[in-house]
């Protein structure tokens, strides 16, 4: 008997050792683990509550899987960016939709220029410059490398251009490879108008998302999703060139980044979540992480994104102030930004065709 177990233990962890060791050559991954800070747990500002779940739906229909959402300066309309590669105006006056700019591509993270030109990112192209006029590509590479997911983009006083580029080593189609394999692949980038030249900021970031600039421009905020914090970055002053992070206990991952109309607050739209001991154990383990990416159907098992919404408000110390849940999906869910313009914050995702609207 104590022979015939020893042969099942023995059979069965050759077979073990055999699958893992398909799974990490196969895997199109080269991950490793990574220790995330602990999630805040549910209480304070953290109470459960279900605020996101009585949006009002804005455009239903007719705006597809709103990415990112920037208000005009005049707060009469918000420029959309859609799955079907349009630039849409949401008029707030009568919440009608106009199809702006068709920029191609899957256009993500949008800003106003000082000229009031709209700034896109779209990963197939490039950094776009979209006026009524016309579509312009105001950078593909930087140093000899091409941006490969531009993200989101921010603009200073002085004209130049702050985007992020999420990652150097996969398309938009397989980031999920980028924040599996945890590595610092992604980096910031500044365009310079004046000389049309772009050089590299930062660089080894883990996938940098959401950016944005204080209103003094003495510093850049930016979220990394796959670390699950939001960053600071010193562009004046004694600290310039310094990097901190601002807050690190997150219960989601950060997408975009806005600050509020008046400039005190901070949202962040949680594009995944909420986190749990689950994903916390997931992200330590290179194996599994390996195996997700391998077998992306197994995927489903962890993510849970598509059926849970959060957008987080800091302040400019990181400090919650609020926070906002759908925690069933019912009504919004996978939410990359959110956008506070007089009072309503607006939502905007990966899963859902309209524009949500809540008080903020
Ligand atoms: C720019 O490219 C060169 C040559 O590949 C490399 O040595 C250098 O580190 C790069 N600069 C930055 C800031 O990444």
């Amino acid at each position: 008997m104590a022979v015939l177990t020893c042969v099942v233990i023995l059979v069965l962890s050759l077979i073990a050792a055999a699958f893992h060791s398909h799974v990490m050559n196969e895997t199109p991954i080269d991950a490793v683990s990574l220790t995330l800070a602990p999630y805040p747990k549910v209480e304070g500002v953290y109470a459960r509550n279900n605020l996101l779940e009585s949006a009002e739906k804005l455009g239903e229909g007719k705006i597809l899987q709103p990415e990112d959402i920037v208000p005009d300066p005049t707060g009469k309309f918000l420029y959309v960016s859609t799955l079907d590669g349009w630039i849409k105006k949401l008029h707030l006056a009568d919440n009608t939709v106009e199809d702006w700019k068709r920029v191609g591509g899957r256009p993500l993270g949008l800003a106003v220029g000082n000229d009031g030109e709209l700034l896109v990112c779209e990963p197939t192209q490039g950094l776009l410059k979209v006026t009524e006029d016309e579509i312009s590509v105001l950078a593909t590479e930087v140093n000899g490398t091409k941006l490969l997911l531009p993200d989101a983009v921010t603009v200073a006083k002085d004209g130049l251009i702050y985007l992020t580029d999420a990652t150097t080593k996969y398309s938009l189609d397989l980031h999920l490879h980028d924040t599996l394999e945890a590595r610092p692949n992604g980096r910031i980038v500044v365009f310079d108008p004046a000389s049309k030249s772009t050089h590299i900021l930062l660089n080894d970031l883990y996938f940098p998302n959401g950016i944005t600039i204080s209103r003094d421009d003495s510093y850049l905020l930016f979220a990394e999703t796959t670390t699950s914090r939001i960053r600071k970055h010193y562009l004046k002053g004694d600290r310039k060139g310094e990097t901190e992070t601002l807050t690190e206990s997150l219960p989601g991952f950060p997408d975009n980044i806005h600050w509020s109309s008046k400039g005190d607050v901070l949202y962040v739209g949680l594009v995944g979540g909420p986190r749990d001991a689950v994903i916390d154990l997931l992200w330590q383990s290179p194996f599994l992480k390996s195996l997700l990416a391998l077998y992306p159907s197994l995927q489903k098992l962890f993510d849970n994104s598509l059926k849970w919404a959060g957008v987080l408000a800091i302040d400019e110390t990181g400090r919650p102030v609020k926070w906002l849940e759908d925690r069933s999906g019912k009504t919004v869910a996978c939410v990359t930004t959110g956008v506070e313009v007089d009072g309503f914050l607006y939502l905007g995702g990966l899963r859902d065709g309209f524009v949500g609207r809540v008080a903020a």
